[in-house]
């Protein structure tokens, strides 16, 4: 088998068969097929599309290109949740635990924060202690006995991955459908739950801004992981607007524990007990209705944010600033935005406000930056809200005091008013399975 005829079959809208996939994959991931012939097969892919079967051979290629991470020690059904990213998503930190207390097995692996969108590792981080490398024993252990862990992706899952997003990053192919598709869900698939349950945003601050293109990429995403022989459902949710009024790590700890201690309602709220319900639907088959009710119930009765401690204790974290959020890393330095109008917000440009939150030291413009816990944004304001000129809108926080001026200037110009009340889109389009 020769790399060039895999590359001209797929140039000319051929479709590649299970060998040649699989001779694609592993030669990339060895080294053997050079990264020009990788690219250019890449950029056919781009340009072609794939068919369900070629999909599938190659994200299973991919899953199979490392280990495949192997939780039979763990009783129970395992489920595992993916989001597709956004800003101020911090769903994980709250799902994880009121799953957790509802019985389910999560290991939950997550990376950390690059451009706009933020990372669950990094916000973990933010509390003083906190382990984010478990082995495979101590993963167990904790599962097993608390339901939960939450860590950070292991290098040696999907290595294939890597390579071709690399190569995808640098040959303006990133934003194909079925590479994004086989990406995410090579890694799910390695990570090795029974249960795999997507959170697939779509709006301004998300991967797939068009919602069209979100529900195609959901859909492929549900065949790949039911193929699989997965439990597999998408959830697809609106990133119109940052989810929660927290951006920025130890902020965004800070709010995941308002909702685990019932304090808050609203978008955050609504979004943690759906995703809740659904893994644990997949999980349990009870119907959603119970699980939602059950899901309501574990925060109600403080279980949800008990089990957060158990996890942050189990993985050597310091759980009184849990129980003291004042005690999390906070910004030297902050500064109120004001509305520039009266009436109500029509818009935010939600990948916008990512960046000024990275900016401002919560995030990473290239992989090798150092991020600052205590830095990030609070909303006051969010879209359909009314206000007055000169309410306050924004906080914005950092330890930089050179960053602020730009970054005021920056978010006065991601909110556009109304005067009359703006169309707010529903949280959740629709739910794929
Ligand atoms: N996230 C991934 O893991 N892969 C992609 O291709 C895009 C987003």
């Amino acid at each position: 088998m020769r790399m060039y005829d895999i590359i001209a079959k797929k140039r000319d809208g051929l479709e590649l068969n299970h060998s040649e996939m699989e001779f694609f994959i592993k030669g990339c991931t060895s080294g053997d097929i050079p990264d020009y012939q990788t690219a250019a097969l890449l950029m056919a892919i781009y340009l072609n599309g794939m068919s369900d079967a070629e999909l599938l051979d190659m994200t299973l290629a991919m899953r199979d290109s490392g280990r495949i991470a192997d939780f039979s020690g763990i009783e129970g059904h395992t489920v595992d949740k993916h989001s597709t990213g956004g800003v101020g998503d911090k769903t994980t930190m709250i799902v994880v635990p009121m799953a957790a207390a509802l019985g389910c097995k999560i290991v939950k692996m997550s990376g950390r924060g690059l451009g706009h969108t933020g990372g669950t590792v990094d916000k973990l981080e933010s509390v003083p202690g906190f382990r984010t490398a478990l082995t495979h024993e101590e993963i167990v252990r904790s599962v097993n006995e608390i339901g939960a862990c939450m860590i950070g992706h292991s290098d040696d899952l999907a290595p294939a991955d890597k390579k071709l997003y690399y190569l995808r990053d640098v040959t303006a192919t990133v934003s194909s459908l079925p590479l994004i598709a086989s990406s995410i869900m090579s890694k799910k698939l390695a990570c090795g739950s029974d249960c795999i349950l997507l959170d697939v945003k779509f709006g301004s601050g998300a991967l797939m801004s068009d919602m069209s293109e979100a529900v195609s990429l959901a859909s492929e995403m549900v065949k790949i992981g039911k193929s699989a022989g997965k439990r597999t459902a998408a959830v697809l949710t609106n990133m119109d607007v940052p989810l929660g009024y927290a951006v920025g790590n130890s902020l965004e700890v800070e709010e995941a524990v308002r909702i685990l201690r019932g304090e808050q309602k609203g978008d955050l709220y609504e979004i943690s007990i759906e995703l809740t319900a659904h893994m644990a639907h997949l999980a349990s088959g009870l119907p959603m209705t119970e699980c939602r009710r059950l899901s309501v119930e574990v925060i109600d009765n403080g279980t949800a944010f008990e089990k957060l401690k158990e996890i942050i204790a189990a993985q050597g974290g310091d759980t009184t600033v849990i129980d003291d959020t004042s005690l999390l890393p906070k910004a030297r330095f902050s500064c109120d935005i004001k509305a520039e109008a009266t009436g109500y917000i029509a818009h935010m440009n939600t990948q916008k406000i990512g960046e000024i939150s990275m900016i401002l030291g919560a995030g990473r413009a290239v992989k090798e930056d150092v991020i600052d816990h205590a830095a990030g944004i609070l909303l006051r304001k969010k879209t359909g809200d009314a206000v007055t000129q000169g309410d306050v809108i924004a906080t914005l926080y950092t330890n930089d005091s050179e960053k602020i001026l730009e970054s005021v200037m920056a978010y006065e110009s991601v909110v556009t008013y109304s005067e009359v009340p703006p169309e707010v889109p529903p949280l959740i389009y629709d739910v794929i399975k």
